[in-house]
């Protein structure tokens, strides 16, 4: 249990009857790169059950953000849905994953493609000052079936450029472009049918996906992945690692919960 911490849940925030985020205490021991995961949960019959959640804070906030769906009957969020302020929570001490600058080469736009709760390791990366640094233009897409579900779009449209760190930056560097597919909304449709019409691009003003100035990174549903690393790949981008650093990465959004 020693890379097991508990921590404690500060507030709990429910989007719709599918969707919450949560803020917890966070060890100052616990370091983590923006955009990568690390295991939750809570303690079941004494035992510890636990599932891969990005952290959607930036790595120099001292609390912990997650977001999750909640799945009736799912071993863990059909408990994890049912927190409250001052709770346990179980936090892996060891953070992993893909979705982190370094395994990007320069580039000039990055592009971040979302779909539901594959938001959560951008939100933690449109808040990091360095990202601004590294890119001129920061593209944010979040497609999900209804605008209710668009979590976070207040605080990425009101509270963010406002900030007294990152808040001139993300009026001059970041597009957040959100999308709904199944209620009407001011953009419609699938991330993939986007990018193939070309109409993200012109509705966003950039030009389309081209592997010498853009990089991308993808988090969604093993399909939505698929999907998009085939779309990817096909216009020449190569994926990079941590040894490697490439033209786009990819992390699944964990919904097996
Ligand atoms: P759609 O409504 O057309 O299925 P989910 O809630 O099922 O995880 O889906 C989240 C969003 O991802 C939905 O808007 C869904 O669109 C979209 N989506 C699902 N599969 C793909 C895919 N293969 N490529 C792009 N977007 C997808």
């Amino acid at each position: 249990m020693s890379n097991i911490r508990t921590e404690r849940v500060i507030d709990v925030h429910h989007w719709t009857d599918r969707l919450f985020s949560f803020t917890t205490t966070r060890d100052p021991a616990f370091r983590f790169e923006n955009g990568q995961f690390t295991m939750i949960g809570l303690e079941v019959n004494g035992k510890p059950l636990l599932r891969a959640y990005s952290v959607a804070s930036p790595n120099y906030e001292d609390t912990l953000e997650f977001l999750s769906i909640k799945v009736q009957n799912g071993p863990l969020t059909s408990r994890l849905q049912h927190i409250k302020r001052g709770d346990p929570m179980l936090v892996g001490a060891k953070p992993v994953g893909t979705l982190v600058k370094d395994n990007l080469k320069p580039g000039r736009t990055l592009y971040m493609l979302s779909t539901g709760t594959g938001l959560a390791p951008f939100m933690s990366l449109i808040r990091d000052p360095d990202v601004y640094d590294r890119f001129e233009t920061v593209v944010l897409t979040h497609t999900c079936r209804e605008v209710a579900e668009l979590a976070y779009y207040d605080h990425i449209t009101k509270e963010m450029p406002d900030h007294e760190f990152y808040g001139e930056a993300v009026r001059n560097q970041l597009i957040y472009y959100p999308t709904v597919t199944r209620e009407p909304f001011r953009n419609q449709g699938r991330i993939t049918d986007l990018i193939d019409s070309g109409k993200l691009f012109t509705d966003i003003g950039t030009t389309p996906f081209d592997p010498a100035h853009d990089r991308i990174m993808i988090c969604g549903s093993p399909e939505m992945l698929a999907d998009l690393q085939k779309m990817a790949e096909a216009r020449g981008f190569k994926e990079g690692n941590s040894s490697t650093p490439g033209e786009y990465v990819i992390e699944k959004a964990f919904v097996d919960r």
